[in-house]
C-alpha cells in the first residue's frame, strides 16, 4: 500500500448545537459547548488512519493542552504525528462551530499555530515528502506553504491531492499545475472559477478547472452526492446514500481522506469516490469532526448491511 502524507491544520473545535444559525446582529442561547478534535488536515489524517492507511501528519500546534489532545487523537487512529511541530509562541488553532437543527454548520477558525507553518518548515521536512507516495493538502495553512509543498512533491513525482478549503481570497493559479486531484465542494467550485451557479453548471465549472491542467476534479455536492470529471474515468455523478444527517462537519474531510486511501490501494477514482461517498454518509449521521469518523470495520459492516 502506498504511503500518504498530510500537511495541514490541527484545530480544537468548540461546537455549539443551535436551533438556527444566528443572523447578522442576532444573539441566540444554547445550553452547552462540546470540545472535539478537528482541523481539516488533522481530520483527514485521522480518517485515513481509521481506514487503516499508512499515514503521516505534518503541521503545527502550540505547547498547550489542546495541542497535546490533538496529537493524542491522531496517534490513537494510528497516524504518525511525531513530526508535528510544537510552537512555544503560538496557541493551538481553534474553530468555533455552530451546528443548526438541519445539521448544517458555520465555522470561524482562529488559525494560531497553523498560520506559522512556513516554506522553511516544508524545506526542513523535505524527507517526509520524499518518503511519501501521496501528498494531501488543504488551505487552513498559509497559501504560499501549500504551493511550496505541492511544487516540491510534484517535482519528486508524487501524487498531489488538494482539498481547496477554505478557498483563499487570492488562489494562486500556478497551484493547478502541481495538482493531480482537486476536491472542492459546490460553493468552493464556484469561488475558484468565478462562475455563477445561476448561469453555469457544475459540469462547466469543473471543466474550467480541468482546462487549467488538473486531471481529476471531484466535486462534493452534499446530499446530492458527488460529481467526478476525470481523465481516467470520464464524467460521472454518484448519488448520495439516503441517510438522516445530523451534522455535516468533517464530511468533506472524510471524503477526501477516503479517496486518498483507495488511491493508495491502487483503485481507480470512480471506485475511490464511490467508497468515499459511503464513508461520508456515515459521518453526517454523527456529531462532531473526528468524533464522527468511522473505522474501516464499521464501514465494512455498514456496506454489508446496505447490500
Ligand atoms: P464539510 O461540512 O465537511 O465542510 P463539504 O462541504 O466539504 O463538507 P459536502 O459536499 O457537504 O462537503 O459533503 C461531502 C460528502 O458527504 C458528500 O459528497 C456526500 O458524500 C456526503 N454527504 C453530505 N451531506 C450528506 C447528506 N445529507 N446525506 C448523505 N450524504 C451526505
Ligand atoms: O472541515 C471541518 C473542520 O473545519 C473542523 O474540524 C474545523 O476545525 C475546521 O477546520
Amino acid at each position: 500500500m502506498d504511503k500518504i502524507l498530510i500537511i495541514g491544520s490541527l484545530n480544537m473545535d468548540m461546537v455549539a448545537n443551535v436551533d438556527h444559525t444566528p443572523l447578522t446582529g442576532e444573539t441566540i442561547l444554547t445550553s452547552e459547548i462540546t470540545l472535539v478534535s478537528g482541523g481539516k488536515g488533522a481530520n483527514q489524517a485521522y480518517a485515513a488512519g481509521r481506514l487503516r492507511a499508512d499515514v503521516t501528519m505534518f503541521g503545527a500546534v502550540g505547547e498547550d493542552s489542546y495541542g497535546k489532545t490533538l496529537l493524542d487523537s491522531l496517534t490513537s487512529a494510528g497516524v504518525d504525528a511525531a513530526g508535528v511541530l510544537r510552537r512555544k509562541d503560538a496557541a493551538t488553532g481553534m474553530a468555533f462551530i455552530t451546528v443548526n437543527k438541519e445539521g448544517d454548520n458555520s465555522i470561524v477558525v482562529v488559525s494560531g499555530a497553523n498560520a506559522t507553518l512556513s516554506k522553511e518548515d516544508i524545506d526542513a521536512g523535505r524527507a517526509l515528502i520524499e518518503n511519501t507516495d501521496i501528498l494531501l493538502l488543504q488551505m487552513e495553512i498559509p497559501v504560499e506553504t501549500v504551493c511550496h509543498a505541492a511544487q516540491m512533491a510534484k517535482s519528486m513525482g508524487k501524487t498531489v491531492i488538494l482539498d481547496p478549503a477554505p478557498v483563499p481570497e487570492h488562489f494562486p493559479v500556478e497551484l493547478y499545475r502541481y495538482i493531480d486531484v482537486i476536491k472542492p465542494n459546490e460553493t468552493e467550485l464556484y469561488m475558484l472559477t468565478g462562475m455563477n451557479p445561476e448561469q453555469n453548471s457544475i459540469e462547466e465549472a469543473a471543466g474550467w478547472i480541468r482546462a487549467r491542467g488538473v486531471r481529476n476534479v471531484l466535486v462534493t455536492l452534499g446530499e446530492a452526492g458527488v460529481y467526478l470529471d476525470s481523465e481516467e474515468v470520464g464524467t460521472v455523478r454518484i448519488p448520495a446514500v439516503a441517510v438522516h444527517a445530523v451534522d455535516t462537519t468533517a464530511a468533506g474531510d472524510a471524503f477526501t481522506a477516503a479517496v486518498a486511501v483507495k488511491m493508495a490501494q491502487g483503485e481507480n477514482l470512480l471506485d475511490a469516490a464511490t467508497f468515499a461517498n459511503q464513508v461520508s454518509s456515515i459521518v453526517v449521521t454523527r456529531k462532531g469532526a473526528q468524533s464522527s469518523i468511522p473505522a474501516l470495520e464499521e464501514v465494512e459492516t455498514y456496506l454489508q448491511c446496505a447490500i
